[in-house]
């Protein structure tokens, strides 16, 4: 690793910034709260071990175990079985998050790159793309069948090579033009810091895309869903729609490989909620708008006096809102007519 390549990362516990060092021969990213994440053949660790939750330490285990020769068979079997045609899925989800050439793009969970030199070809010499895993088996595998399709397919795109974890990402705020990461989102310690996660390294208007296993809802407790259920149980969660982010906007949902992976894709919006324009007048008979109706409602009256003001407001030729604001600063002594 280069001091240059250091820059796009930051300490995934503090943010702060980190500096290459070197000890007996290996190198360490330092951070400045004395954390030391080592680096391998090249490939920086930020997961410390001991920080994982236990489903995550899980899944590492289980993915390393995987990577050499067992994971990209069972994939083989995985399409052939659902007669899905892989470069089809794959592409209709590179289509979902709009990525052109020269764009910077982090995969997480890149596994052993069957997403990854697609990604690179549409990147193309001026793009950078960064893959990332929470199994150090499943980068490096990854970086040695890149080395692969560079070569199969012409990729000329930057490519790094990092292990983490998707609810620690070691990247600085809006780092990315766009994120993807597909199949290992229902395995996340927090879905919804995973969520999180993916849209904050993500720049605003960037898209952010994740999807894993779960039968559609159509076909829930169906023959099919059984047959599915039966052989994998993952295939039994439930879309995690409320794992996404109140500032995720353009959301775009699809089912594939048979109806049985979610794929949820959205661009990253400002923080919070879309915006609204709270004091737009309401055209009817109430009358008020969004902030007075949500913000302005006091304790309530008899129901013969809410008669009485719908028949007054009506005879002053104002919206209820209108007529009882009026009142009731009046009343009140604020001294607005
Ligand atoms: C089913 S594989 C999918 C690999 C690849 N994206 C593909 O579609 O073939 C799931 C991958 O997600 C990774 N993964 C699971 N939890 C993760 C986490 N918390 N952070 C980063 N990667 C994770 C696993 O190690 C594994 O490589």
């Amino acid at each position: 690793m280069t001091p240059d390549e250091v820059e796009i990362y930051c300490c995934p516990v503090d943010g702060s910034e980190l500096v290459l060092r070197e000890e007996a021969g290996r190198q360490y990213l330092a951070s400045a709260n004395g954390i030391r994440y080592p680096v391998n053949d090249g490939i920086p660790d930020f997961v410390i071990g001991d920080s994982l939750a236990d489903i995550e330490a899980a899944t590492q285990a289980e993915y390393d175990r995987v990577a050499d020769d067992i994971y990209d068979r069972a994939l083989d079997w995985q399409f052939k079985a659902f007669l899905e045609d892989e470069e089809t899925v794959r592409e209709t989800m590179l289509d979902m998050i709009a990525v052109e050439p020269g764009m910077k793009v982090l995969e997480v969970g890149c596994g052993t790159g069957r997403d990854s030199w697609r990604l690179a070809k549409r990147l193309g010499a001026a793009g950078e793309l960064h893959m990332q895993d929470l199994s150090s088996r499943m980068v490096h595998v990854c970086r040695r069948q890149m080395a692969g399709f560079r070569a199969q397919h012409g990729l000329e795109c930057a490519e790094v090579y990092s292990v983490s974890n998707a609810t620690a990402l070691p990247y600085p705020d809006g780092t990315f033009d766009a994120v993807f990461h597909f199949g290992g989102f229902n395995h996340f310690g927090d879905l919804k810091a995973g969520a999180a996660e993916l849209t904050r390294v993500t720049r605003i208007g960037g898209r952010v895309l994740y999807g894993d296993e779960a039968v559609a809802p159509w076909l829930k407790g169906t023959e099919f869903d059984g047959i599915v259920s039966a052989n994998n149980a993952l295939f039994k969660a439930d879309i995690p729609l409320t794992s996404l982010p109140a500032s995720a906007r353009d959301v775009t949902v699809k089912w594939v490989i048979a109806n049985c992976f979610y794929v949820i894709a959205y661009t990253r919006g400002e923080d919070g909620p879309p915006p609204l324009d709270l004091d737009l007048p309401h055209t009817g008979v109430r009358g008020g708008s969004l902030r007075s109706r949500y913000f302005g409602v006091l304790e309530g009256v008899s129901v013969e006096a809410k008669a009485m003001v719908r028949q007054a407001a009506a005879d002053a030729g104002m919206s209820i809102h209108e007529w009882l604001d009026r009142v009731v600063r009046d009343a009140a002594g604020s001294g607005k007519k």
